[in-house]
């Protein structure tokens, strides 16, 4: 079931969210070549625990880390160690999340590390172009698949593959809460989303195949072709006439 929020629980959402947001931009000044996924973890976790917070990630399901840090071909929920160093031309998605005031807040980017090769420069931008592409012209009564058709065209338009087995969703009180958002779809259909109703859309996208491998940690998900993917995500307010980004 879809849980409509109030505008106090509303409010009570801005302050994680706006912790996220921050942690963000924090880990994209510091983030290096040389510099480890856990090192990157490490950054995450005082952040977000020295505005007030709790990383909602570390210990959720038993994953064992306050962000997923998840490298080129990895596409999500990468689990942050010290063994897996940022080298240049790498791509690093940090997917994080933040609980303050009774509810989470969750956003993702896709960081560069020195030079990128320009087809792999071209992924990034283009997935986040997805997001935006997602959400236009989204506001009350729109069809939830309508954003997920738009995600869709557009990554397509550009050859590239969209994963199915991951999907953007609510949030709120709980970090996944109904719907789920998938990022491939038919315009016009699904539940007309209601004004109010806070969801996170998070296009993953890669260079080859959508098809995604788990590794044995039972977590880290990898394109099985090798091939590099991104991920960008906001946490999002339906309103009467658009959208509320709370993680911008
Ligand atoms: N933002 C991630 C998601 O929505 C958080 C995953 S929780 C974790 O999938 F436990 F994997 F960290
Ligand atoms: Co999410």
């Amino acid at each position: 079931m879809i849980h409509v929020k109030s505008e106090k629980e509303i409010d009570l959402m801005r302050e994680p969210c706006k912790i996220v947001k921050e942690t963000l931009e924090f880990v994209g000044s510091r983030i290096q070549a040389g510099m480890s996924t856990k090192e990157v973890d490490e950054l995450v976790e005082r952040y977000i625990r020295s505005a007030g917070a709790y990383p909602s990630c570390l210990g959720y399901g038993g994953f064992p880390a306050s962000a997923c840090v998840s490298v080129n071909d990895m596409v999500v929920h990468g689990i942050p160690d010290s063994q897996t160093i940022l080298k240049d031309g790498d791509i690093v998605s940090v997917d994080l999340c933040a609980y303050k005031n009774g509810y989470h807040g969750d956003a993702c980017r896709t960081f560069k590390i020195g030079k990128v090769a320009p087809e792999i420069e071209q992924l990034v931008k283009v997935t986040e172009e997805c997001f935006f592409k997602g959400i236009e012209g989204l506001r009350a009564g729109t069809p939830l698949f309508d954003i997920g058709a738009k995600v869709q065209k557009h990554a397509e338009a550009h050859g590239y593959g969209v994963i199915r087995s991951y999907t953007g969703h609510g949030i709120g009180k709980e970090m996944h809460e109904d719907p789920s958002v998938p990022n491939y779809g038919k315009l016009g259909t699904g539940v007309r989303l209601k004004a109010g109703t806070v969801i996170c859309v998070e296009p993953m996208i890669a260079l080859g195949s959508w098809r995604v491998k788990l590794l044995d940690d039972g977590w880290g998900a990898v394109t099985v072709d090798g091939k590099y993917a991104a991920h960008y995500e906001n946490t999002l307010v339906v309103r009467e006439d658009g959208v509320e980004i709370l993680t911008l």
